[in-house]
C-alpha cells in the first residue's frame, strides 16, 4: 500500500480510505473487526466514518475494535444532521464517546445545509480543534465555491481552515471533474472519494435485466436498478475489459478512481472481509493513459456542468447560505 499527502497537512495517509458505512448494516461487529484487521494487515491507516452511520451503531462498534489499534489509524467522522454551532460541539462529543476516543484525525461537515450559517460553522469547527477533540477539519459534499467561501471566512478569522472535501466519485458521477477537483489541486485541498463502485453497479455483480440479487444493496436501493437500466451497454464492455486483463471488475473500477489527478484516496467500502481482499487488488493496478481513457468513455457520462448527477440538489440552490 503507498502512501499519499493528505493535501496542505503534510499528514501521510495510505491512498486507500476504509469506509465503514456497512458496520453495523450489512456487517455484524465480527466481520467488522476481520475487515478492519485484513485492511491494516494490508497497509491501511485511513479509516472512515460518521455520526449518522446506522444509527449510530457503526461509530459503537468501531469503539469496541479500534482498540489496540487507534495509533496506528487516521480517523475520520463527520457530524451530520445540522451545521449549528452547538450541534458541531455536540456531536463531537456523541462520537468521541460511542468511539472511545479522545480525539479524532479529521472530522468534517456531512452535508451542506439550506440557510446554513458559515461563520458560526466554521467558528465552531474551530472550537472544536482547540480543544484538541479533532486535529483537522473539513466538509463532504460541498461544491467549491461553499469550500473557498469557508476558507475565506477561517483565512480572515485565523481559524482552522477545511483541509479535506469527501465527494462522490465514479466511472459514472463525475461532476466534481468540472470545479471540485480544480480546486483540489489549485489550493492543496485534500479529496477523498465515495462511492467508487456505484454502490457495487461497478463490482459486476448486477448482470444486465437479470434478477436483483437478494443479498445486495440493489435489492432495497432504487437507484441501482435504474442505473443498471440507463449504463447496461457501458457495463458490459467495462465487465469485459477487466476479464480480458484478468481484473476484477471492483479492482478495475477503484484503480480508476485512483488514477484521476487531484484524488487523493478512494473510500473502498465492502459488506465482507472476502469483498475487502477482491478490492485491495486495486491498488496494485497500473493504467495507462490510454487505458484510463478508454474505460472514461464507455459510459456516457460526460460532465456537461456540474450538476450532471452530483450536486444536482444545490442547483440553483440561491438559499444555501444565510447572509
Ligand atoms: N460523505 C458521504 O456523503 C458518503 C456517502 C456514502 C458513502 N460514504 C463513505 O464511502 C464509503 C464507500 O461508499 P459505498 O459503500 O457507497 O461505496 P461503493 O464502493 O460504491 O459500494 C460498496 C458496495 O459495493 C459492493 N462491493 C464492494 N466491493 C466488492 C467486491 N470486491 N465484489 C463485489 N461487490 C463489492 C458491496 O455491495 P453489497 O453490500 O451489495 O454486496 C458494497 O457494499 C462508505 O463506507 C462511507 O465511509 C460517504
Amino acid at each position: 500500500m503507498k502512501f499519499a499527502t493528505l493535501g496542505n497537512t503534510g499528514e501521510k495517509v495510505s491512498e486507500m480510505c476504509l469506509g465503514t458505512m456497512m458496520f453495523g448494516l450489512r456487517c455484524d461487529e465480527t466481520e467488522s473487526d476481520r475487515i478492519l484487521a485484513t485492511a491494516m494487515d494490508a497497509g491501511v491507516n485511513f479509516i472512515d466514518t460518521a455520526w449518522s452511520y446506522a444509527e449510530g451503531r457503526t461509530e459503537e462498534i468501531l469503539g469496541r475494535i479500534l482498540k489496540g489499534r487507534r495509533e496506528k489509524l487516521f480517523v475520520v467522522t463527520k457530524v451530520t444532521r445540522s451545521t449549528d454551532g452547538d450541534w458541531i460541539r455536540r456531536s463531537i462529543d456523541e462520537s468521541l464517546r460511542r468511539m472511545q476516543l479522545d480525539y479524532v484525525d479529521l472530522y468534517l461537515i456531512h452535508w451542506p445545509r439550506p440557510h446554513m450559517r458559515p461563520v458560526e460553522m466554521m467558528e465552531a469547527l474551530n472550537d472544536v480543534v482547540r480543544a484538541g477533540k479533532t486535529r483537522y477539519v473539513g466538509c463532504s459534499n460541498f461544491p467549491a465555491w461553499l469550500l473557498a467561501h469557508c476558507n475565506a471566512i477561517a483565512q480572515r478569522e485565523g481559524w482552522a481552515p477545511l483541509v479535506c472535501n469527501q465527494v462522490p466519485y465514479n466511472l459514472i458521477e463525475r461532476g466534481i471533474e468540472v470545479e471540485v477537483l480544480p480546486q483540489a489541486v489549485a489550493e492543496g485541498i485534500a479529496i477523498t472519494t465515495y462511492r467508487p463502485l456505484l454502490m457495487g453497479v461497478l463490482a459486476g455483480k448486477y448482470g444486465s435485466g437479470e434478477i436483483i440479487p437478494e443479498d445486495s444493496r440493489g435489492s432495497s436501493d432504487r437507484r441501482i436498478p435504474a442505473w443498471l437500466e440507463k449504463f447496461g451497454e457501458g457495463l458490459r464492455r467495462f465487465n469485459q475489459f477487466a476479464a480480458e486483463r484478468s481484473l476484477h471488475p471492483a479492482q478495475l473500477a477503484i484503480a480508476w478512481v485512483r488514477h484521476t489527478p487531484g484524488v487523493t484516496a478512494p473510500i473502498v467500502g465492502v459488506s465482507s472481509r472476502r469483498q475487502l481482499e477482491s478490492s485491495l487488488g486495486a491498488f496494485d493496478v497500473t493504467l495507462s493513459d490510454a487505458e484510463y481513457q478508454t474505460i472514461a468513455d464507455m459510459f456516457d457520462a460526460a460532465v456537461k456542468e456540474e450538476s450532471g448527477g452530483n450536486f444536482a440538489h444545490l442547483r440553483r440552490a440561491f438559499d444555501l447560505v444565510d447572509v
